[in-house]
């Protein structure tokens, strides 16, 4: 193949941000500033690091962020206090508890005590039923991003056979359920892949799109797709190397071989991840939105 389209999601990010001004400018013209909750419990670096980001994002574009951090031994209890009590703030027309938890928590039960209307993860399983039965609701933002970039460069997923690796709730689930939705930014036959699939490379060697999203460093190589694939890389992983950092970021795919067989590539960093923050602020401008209507 020759050089492949390079999916930037920095550029697309910046399309988002640009169109969500008019939005953000009419909800300030009311009074009301989108404002965004963020929980994070526990000293998880890479949690902190994409907690920093996101609030960072919310400062550059005028918007509230608040970030509320608890020591990883906080209670069940006290933890759904807290959110029962972000629920009721009008300050904040969003609410998003950073993942993954300590695993003393409950999980299911934390995500379940989020309001439905504040929820811009698109987590609740109010939100999940929603999405999975092709209704309007809070869609998660990786896999939204995903779909934006796509719609963005014009590439349709309609007929077309992706496979997804990684069945985590955040990203690869929802992503194969949104991908096979009867609409026009779904109409794909979809393969969710996960850690007890048979031969994983027996499927991504089949498909027109695959998504990485499993979490490994440089998983998929250029000899496990087709000429002509679009690859979708969620990875962000820390690789040692010589350097004087120590180590480089690189995506669940490896690129220099994958980009010699793709027709279109997300980069890793410049992807994916510029556009999970950028439809975090999205869902935070529509629930803030459709709280003040
Ligand atoms: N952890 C990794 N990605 C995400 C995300 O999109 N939302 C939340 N809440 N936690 C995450």
């Amino acid at each position: 193949m020759s050089q492949p389209l390079i999916l930037s999601g920095k550029e697309v990010a910046r399309t988002v941000y640009q169109d969500l001004q008019p939005r953000i400018a009419r909800l300030k013209a009311k009074g009301v500033t989108p404002g965004l909750a963020v929980i994070l419990v526990g000293d998880d670096p890479a949690s902190r690091v994409y907690v920093r980001s996101k609030s960072r994002r919310f400062e550059n574009l005028d918007l509230i962020s608040e970030t509320f951090t608890y020591p990883a031994d906080i209670s069940q209890a006290q933890l759904l206090d807290q959110i029962g009590h972000l629920n009721h703030d009008p300050r904040f027309h969003g609410i998003l508890v950073q993942m993954p938890l300590p695993s003393s928590l409950d999980e299911a039960a934390v995500i379940e005590a989020i309001s439905p209307e504040k929820d811009v993860d698109g987590f609740h399983p109010y939100n999940v039923g929603r999405l999975t039965s092709g209704q309007p609701t809070f869609i998660p933002c990786t896999p939204k991003g995903i779909l934006r970039i796509l719609s963005h460069y014009h590439l349709r997923l309609d007929g077309k056979h992706v496979v997804v690796v990684g069945r985590s709730n955040i990203v690869g689930r929802p992503l194969s359920i949104l991908a096979s939705l009867k609409n026009p930014s779904g109409n794909a036959t979809t393969t969710l892949c996960h850690s007890r699939t048979r031969d994983i490379f027996a499927h991504t060697s089949q498909a027109d799109v695959v998504v990485a999203a499993l979490g490994q460093a440089e998983f998929i190589r250029g000899e496990h797709v087709r000429d002509g694939v679009i690859l979708i890389d969620v990875g962000i992983n820390r690789l040692a190397d010589s350097s004087e950092k120590g180590y480089h970021l690189t995506g669940d795919v490896h690129f220099p071989s994958a980009a010699e067989k793709a027709a279109a590539i997300t980069p890793v960093p410049g992807g994916v991840g510029p556009m999970t923050i950028a439809m975090l602020v999205e869902n935070t401008v529509e629930a803030a939105e459709k709280l003040t209507a």
